[in-house]
């Protein structure tokens, strides 16, 4: 498996929004605008693949002079629980520090609060609503 980062409006971008559609969007009845993704041009764009099939994905955006937010966290169904998700948090996260930020922020949906405390990371705050579902905060100092 390969951890790499890929450029906004690539073919590997457009791969990139069609598996966080069908993990992250079609399952809620939602879809990307065009105005939410012409946002993701500035950000760091991160997927794990094997050959040409893209396995998971994440992306990280910066919120301050210290902080990034981690967003679009998916991999496939049937690969879910091989170890590519802790794969895709490392690779972000040694990025992000080799960036020089100090601290990961992240919207964590509630199904996945268990997986980022694996990865180090505290809730902070309560539950609030999203894209029709319950999240956390959750944050890591690197
Ligand atoms: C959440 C997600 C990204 C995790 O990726 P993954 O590749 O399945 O996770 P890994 O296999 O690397 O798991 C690492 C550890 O976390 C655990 N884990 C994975 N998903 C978990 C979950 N939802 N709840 C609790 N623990 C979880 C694994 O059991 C594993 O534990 P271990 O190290 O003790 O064996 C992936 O399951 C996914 O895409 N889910 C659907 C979309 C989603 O909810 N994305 C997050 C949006 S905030």
């Amino acid at each position: 498996m390969a951890l790499k980062i890929i450029d906004y409006g690539t073919p590997e971008y457009y791969q990139m929004i069609k598996l966080r559609e069908d993990i992250l969007r079609k399952p809620l009845g939602l879809e990307f605008s065009p105005e939410e993704l012409e946002k993701e041009k500035d950000n760091l764009l991160m997927v794990a693949c094997e050959d040409d099939k893209m396995l998971g994905c994440c992306m990280l955006v910066q919120e301050g002079a210290n902080t990034v937010r981690l967003r679009q966290m998916a991999v496939l169904n049937d690969l879910q629980g091989k170890g590519i998700g802790r794969a895709l948090m490392q690779f972000s996260e040694n990025l992000a520090r080799d960036r020089g930020f100090k601290t990961i922020t992240m919207h964590a949906r509630k199904g996945s609060v268990g997986f980022y405390e694996k990865m180090g990371y505290i809730r902070n705050g309560e539950e609030f609503e999203e894209i029709t579902i319950p999240h956390y905060v959750m944050e890591k100092q690197l």
